[in-house]
């Protein structure tokens, strides 16, 4: 009887001791993420003061939501305006959990990883927008299948939207505005999706936003510079025509050419002074013809 006793004793704390190991790995990553997190950025104004890792629950961490209050598993980690500085923290990996990430209003930089679906799995709600992020925007955004909202602007992102990103079934909320990317804007598959979501984007073009011009002129040559040029040729030329006219000056100057053409003629064909008449009314016709056509 007391052997048997014994085992079921056994039994229970070996069930105890496997649900506690459960917990703790658990919770190991997440306390892990949140580590090198704090590791990877620089924090000027101590803003992730509170995450001290000597405490057991890191749910009361500022800037950190559990799932439960009691289990460290982080839903949601929301670090805007922080005031830190540093690259996108690659430590976020193991929270393995996490489906909302704000880190908007800082100083980060550098490139969005190109994993970014690997490292944020199951997120929802991504918001990168404020800070310097720069290169091209990565077409792994367009794996991140749950994504609902997607800010990204305020950075220094360049190059193409990549086409993907349209193609997210979920996604509602969207904005790449302020940022330095070029080309055609690709087809999105939600409708809330409007040319504010674009804005300030000087040479992103197509729906919403105005068509892409396929001449050549245009992709080569600045449209503002091209229309000044123009505007101040058109400007020189009539100041010209109208100096010309008011000091009469186009009869002068045609008699001139006009003598030294005959000039040149007559010493070309060898001709005699007799038909000096004849020649020269004839070619005055013809070199004002010239001149109008020119002007
Ligand atoms: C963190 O994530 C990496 C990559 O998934 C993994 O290799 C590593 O074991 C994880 N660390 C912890 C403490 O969970
Ligand atoms: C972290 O918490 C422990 C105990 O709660 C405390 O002794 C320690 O000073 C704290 N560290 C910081 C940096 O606040
Ligand atoms: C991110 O946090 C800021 C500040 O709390 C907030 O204004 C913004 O709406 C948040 N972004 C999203 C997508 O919820
Ligand atoms: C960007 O973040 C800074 C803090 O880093 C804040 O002062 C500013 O208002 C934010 N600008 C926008 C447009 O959200
Ligand atoms: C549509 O987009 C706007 C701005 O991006 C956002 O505030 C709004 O919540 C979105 N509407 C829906 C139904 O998601």
């Amino acid at each position: 009887m007391e052997k048997k006793n014994f085992k079921i004793f056994l039994g229970f704390v070996l069930i105890l001791l496997v649900s506690r190991i459960c917990i703790c790995c658990a919770s190991e990553s997440d306390v892990y993420c949140l580590k090198s997190i704090k590791e990877s950025l620089h924090d000027p104004f101590n803003s992730l003061n509170s995450w001290n890792f000597t405490q057991k629950s890191i749910c009361r961490f500022e800037g950190i939501d559990c799932w439960q209050s009691d289990e460290n598993k982080v839903i949601s980690i929301t670090l805007s305006n922080f005031g830190l500085i540093g690259e996108f923290p690659r430590g976020i990996r193991n929270c393995t959990s996490l489906t909302g990430l704000n880190l908007s209003g800082n100083h980060l930089y550098g490139t969005i990883p190109s994993d970014i679906a690997v490292i944020l799995q199951y997120v929802t709600v991504l918001d990168l927008s404020n800070n310097t992020f720069s290169g091209n925007i990565t077409p792994d955004i367009g794996n991140c299948q749950y994504i609902n909202v997607l800010k990204l602007d305020y950075n220094d992102l360049e190059g193409e939207i990549p086409s993907r990103i349209g193609y997210l079934p979920r996604l509602k909320t969207f904005s790449i505005a302020n940022n330095y990317l070029t080309g055609p804007v690709p087809l999105f598959f939600s409708k809330n999706i409007t040319a504010e979501s674009f804005g300030n984007n000087p040479e992103l073009c197509g729906k919403p936003l105005k068509g892409c011009e396929d001449s050549w002129i245009w992709k080569h040559v600045d449209r503002a510079s091209f229309i000044k040029a123009f505007v101040i040729g058109w400007v020189l030329l009539f100041t010209m025509v109208l100096v010309l006219c008011l000091f009469k000056f186009p009869t002068k100057a045609i008699n001139k050419i006009v003598s030294l053409n005959i000039w040149k003629l007559r010493k070309k064909k060898h001709l005699t002074s007799g038909s000096e008449e004849e020649l020269s009314s004839q070619h005055k016709v013809k070199i004002l013809l010239n001149l109008l056509h020119c002007l």
